[in-house]
């Protein structure tokens, strides 16, 4: 059999540390169970440009295509604020995206617990929450053009981000999280602003058309996505899965995260179309925090975003549905046992660094 290819892109700030708890259960799971699983390593964002100047270079773009699955850490911070906009180290992470066509942004929010009492809501409003936001990810004011500053020649300038959406763009992630609600709750909840914007009213009309065509065993309800950033902090278990373009999808995930206790907590997979001859789909995996630039390099940083972004990496692109259950299983019960990183420590836990959470739930998942 031939070996699982990863391609690991640690990136910036936290992100190599909470890599590096990744590849100590990668080599462990070679060593213990012959997982086979081959990884290659690269540069993107920040240390990019520094090897090179730009965000992700050309091999590593190749290397990229060619995986089975790529691990993202995180890029950017404040040591590239100055850098051309074009090879800042958040452009690394839009070039993979858009060029590996992963259109399907997966972030659950889970709040697992142990963890209940860390987050900024009351308990009972979070305790057992499990919803998944799809996000499209390669579409909308994300890539829209023009997307340009203008200079107006009499001391003003003007900027403009173009918001775009063709209809199989709507169609083909609605049709995602239509599958996914399938083996869950079985409820989608579309978010736009089809009150302001002509994309919000196409996006609205293609997600109830794709619903009657195809899904309509699934409970499909609407919501202006202001409105859902307030439901989702007012009541976040109405929800089970919930749909939405690019740029709600950024924010209202990093809503959902901080109902878990943590963005530290918050793991994402990106998904291609599976490949019509062989079924196999391009992937990324990453945490949906940024690189931390507050934290980065003190060894305090939440590694279980990283570790959980790995699980789906097994569930979806090796469809080791076993091992990535004993790994999110194995988070839980690190949970369950005390341990927290700062970001989510509370009176009469232990608090312990990146590095000793890593091995915590490392020795867990080998046992
Ligand atoms: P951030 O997610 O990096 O940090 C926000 C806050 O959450 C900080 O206080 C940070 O310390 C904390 N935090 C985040 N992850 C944590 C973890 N694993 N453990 C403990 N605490 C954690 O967001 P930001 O500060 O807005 O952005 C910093 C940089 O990261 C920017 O350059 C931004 O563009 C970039 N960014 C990158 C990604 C990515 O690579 N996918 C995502 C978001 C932001
Ligand atoms: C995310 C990040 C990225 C985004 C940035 C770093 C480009 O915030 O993955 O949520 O805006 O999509
Ligand atoms: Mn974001």
């Amino acid at each position: 059999m031939a070996a699982k290819k990863l391609f690991l892109l640690p990136g910036d700030g936290i992100g190599p540390e909470a890599m590096g708890e990744v590849k100590k259960i990668i080599a462990a799971m070679n060593e213990k169970w012959n997982s086979d699983f081959a990884t290659d390593e690269g540069l993107v964002g920040g240390s990019a440009y520094d090897a090179h100047g730009q965000a992700v270079s050309e091999a590593d773009m190749q290397k990229a295509l060619a995986a089975d699955a790529v691990l993202f850490g995180a890029v950017g911070g404040p040591k590239w604020d100055g850098v051309p906009y074009e090879v800042r180290p958040e452009a690394g992470l839009l070039r993979l995206r858009k060029d590996l066509e992963l259109f399907a942004n997966l972030r659950p929010a889970i709040c697992y617990p142990a963890l209940a009492a860390s987050s900024s809501l009351k308990p009972e409003v979070v305790e057992g929450l499990d919803i998944l936001i799809v996000r499209e990810l390669t579409g909308g004011v994300y890539f829209g053009e023009p997307k340009q500053i203008i200079d107006l020649g009499n001391g003003q300038k003007r900027a403009i981000d173009t918001q775009v959406y063709d209809t199989f763009e709507i169609e083909r992630i609605s049709g995602v999280a239509f599958e996914l609600a399938r083996t869950r709750a079985n409820k989608v909840c579309s978010m736009e602003k089809n009150n302001v914007m002509k994309s919000g009213v196409l996006w609205k009309e293609v997600v109830a058309q794709t619903h009657k065509a195809k899904y309509s065993d699934v409970e499909l309800t609407h919501m202006l996505a202001d409105a859902g950033g307030m439901q989702l902090v007012r009541w976040p278990k109405q929800f089970d899965v919930i749909v939405t373009d690019n740029l709600f999808g950024d924010m209202l995930s990093d809503v959902a995260a901080m109902l878990t206790g943590s963005l530290g907590m918050l793991p994402s997979a990106s998904l291609a179309a599976p490949d019509a001859k062989t079924g196999k789909r391009r992937a990324l995996y990453e945490p949906v925090h940024g690189s931390a630039p507050d934290i980065a390099g003190k060894g305090i940083a939440n590694p279980i975003a990283m570790i959980a972004s790995f699980a789906m990496c097994l569930r979806y692109s090796f469809n080791m549905v076993a091992e990535a259950d004993r790994l999110e299983k194995a988070i839980a019960d690190t949970l369950e046992a005390g341990l927290r990183t700062r970001d989510i420590m509370s009176p009469g836990m232990t608090e312990v660094g990146t590095t000793a959470m890593g091995e915590a739930i490392r020795e867990r998942f080998l046992a």
